[in-house]
């Protein structure tokens, strides 16, 4: 870029006229821009030498740090990227193929839970793990249904909808939002009652990016009993995995909403002849105490032979480490550290309406079989997700789901990479048979440019129905619509937005 030295100046000219703080920016030059940039940064696929830096970083201290932030990058016609925890699967929060600023909010990250109204005010830059800290030491028997990952930031986790092990007994993370600040592309900053009802709507589960910077969400906490009930139980296929899994499909969805079984599987050395096997890992969360989950799972689940010395009594915020593979006992500050391991990965999602056959099950293990690293996540649904309208947020998955799938691949170089690129997608393709069907449903937050992307930010309503059918359904139509009344030069944009039509 040859006037980007003036742009820059200009940039940061006119930040100094928006605000009579100082707001910390990290250009190239700047000691600290590759630390900063690459804090959050936890997919190595998308950290190479090659993947586009931004112009600039901007991390504000303060929300009229990010209304100067979206001001000025207007007039100097520069593209935003909004990053809060950073964990988008594609890296759509700091990467771009035109010159870019990262506004990262990771500054902006104050919990204030009141126990009497049961709600808590979050900003986006905090992380789930601080959510759940600052809730658990106010009050043993409030929670919040988000992510098990509790490294995930609050911004995109909640635009994009978000889910964790009370799913099934609660919603999503974004069902729980009551209010929520948020700067317009005027740079104004909107509550719930001057933004109105439609982009109140659409930041609720439309995905983030499209509509506006999020500063901070209410939300409402939920009711967690003193004890709950975990357990991880491990089965090869020697051990009956194919059958049990198969089990599962028929089981999951039906079981109280108290009781969340997911399975997670993997490869691992067979402990008969150190061959590689498939493994299925049952990963549960009862909101209840062990006797009532030892006999609801005989009840209902005989077949996974659960026993008493399977499971662990705790308190729901101690679940949250267990799930998490921390110290239960240790301290719950570990909820606080943000480091997050850097791995190469890929992620995928489907929607599962009816069983996989057996014969089907085989054939997913045999393409695991392939990898030494492969997870699969089977996430069930049912429970409060059914009773939730598939219109009432953008997110659509709602009644008629069995569970979602997600799909991972990791490896452990930068040249591995095209070879598990083509290993993943030969799997997606593996399933089309067994999976939601127009739309081929997908979650949002499980980010995807493979489903479609456009350059920038510039798709057309058709272009953007690729992937926004997937992701919102028929939402879709209304999230185009709020985009064009409140973005309708779509300034805030990315490779997955939602379109603007007002220029169509
Ligand atoms: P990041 O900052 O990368 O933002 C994601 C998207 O939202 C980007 O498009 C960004 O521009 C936009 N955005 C961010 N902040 C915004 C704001 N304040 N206003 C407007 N737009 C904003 N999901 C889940 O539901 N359950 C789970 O258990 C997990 N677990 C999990 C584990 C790990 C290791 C990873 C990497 C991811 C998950 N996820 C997940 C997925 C996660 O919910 C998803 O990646 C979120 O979008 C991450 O939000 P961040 O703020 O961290 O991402």
């Amino acid at each position: 870029l040859g006037n980007s030295s003036s742009i820059l100046t200009n940039f940061l000219k006119c930040l100094s006229q928006q605000s009579e703080t100082s707001i910390p920016v990290y250009t190239p030059n700047s000691g600290n821009y590759t630390t900063v940039l690459e804090s959050t940064i936890q997919n190595l696929r998308l950290l190479s030498p090659t993947t586009p830096k931004p112009y600039l970083i901007v991390t504000p201290l303060l929300e009229s740090h990010v209304q100067a932030s979206v001001i000025c990058s207007r007039k100097n016609k520069m593209q935003i990227k909004i990053r809060s925890g950073g964990h988008d699967y594609d890296g759509l929060s700091y990467i771009s193929d035109v010159p870019f600023v990262i506004v990262d909010l990771n500054n902006l990250r104050s919990v204030t839970v009141d126990v009497e109204s049961e709600t808590a005010w979050v900003q986006s830059g905090a992380t789930v793990g601080e959510v759940y800290y600052n809730i658990a030491i106010k009050s043993p028997t409030l929670g919040f249904p988000a992510s098990v990952c509790t490294t995930v930031g609050v911004g995109g986790h909640l635009s994009g909808g978000g889910y964790g092990t009370m799913l099934r007994a609660y919603g999503l993370a974004a069902d729980q939002v009551i209010d929520a600040r948020i700067v317009n592309v005027d740079g104004k900053i909107l509550d719930k009652d001057s933004m109105g009802e439609d982009l109140f709507w659409a930041i609720r589960g439309g995905g983030g990016g499209s509509f506006g910077v999020v500063l901070s969400w209410k939300i409402k906490l939920v009711p967690v009993p003193p004890t709950v009930t975990v357990f991880n139980v491990a089965r090869t296929l020697q051990q009956g995995a194919t059958e049990l899994v198969h089990k599962w499909q028929d089981v999951a969805y039906n079981l109280p909403k108290e009781l969340f079984i997911r399975v997670i599987l993997g490869v691992a050395n067979s402990s008969q002849n150190n061959n590689k096997t498939v493994q299925a890992t049952f990963n549960t969360l009862f909101l209840g105490s062990l006797g009532n989950l030892l006999s609801l799972m005989k009840e209902r689940f005989p077949e996974l032979g659960l026993e008493n010395n399977d499971c662990t009594e705790m308190s729901w915020i101690q679940s949250t480490l267990y799930l998490n593979g921390f110290p239960v006992n240790g301290p719950l500050e570990i909820l606080l550290d943000r480091t997050q391991p850097k791995r190469f990965y890929k992620a995928k999602s489907d929607y599962l309406k009816a069983p996989i056959p057996k014969v089907g099950l085989e054939g997913i293990w045999k393409i695991l079989l392939e990898e030494d690293q492969p997870i699969l996540i089977f996430n069930p649904y049912g429970g409060k997700m059914s009773e939730i309208s598939e219109s009432s947020t953008p997110f659509p998955h709602r009644e008629g789901n069995l569970y979602k799938i997600q799909y991972l691949a990791y490896w452990e170089g930068l040249e591995e990479t095209e070879k598990q690129l083509s290993w993943i997608r030969k799997l997606y393709r593996y399933m089309t048979p067994f999976v939601s069907k127009n739309p081929r449903e997908a979650y949002v937050n499980y980010r995807d440019v493979d489903i479609g992307q456009s350059k920038n930010g510039t798709a057309t309503y058709l272009e953007g129905k690729v992937w926004g059918g997937n992701y919102f359904k028929n939402n879709y139509d209304r999230l185009v619509q709020v985009k064009t009344k409140v973005d309708p030069q779509n300034f805030f944009r990315n490779e997955q937005s939602i379109p603007s039509v007002a220029n169509a």
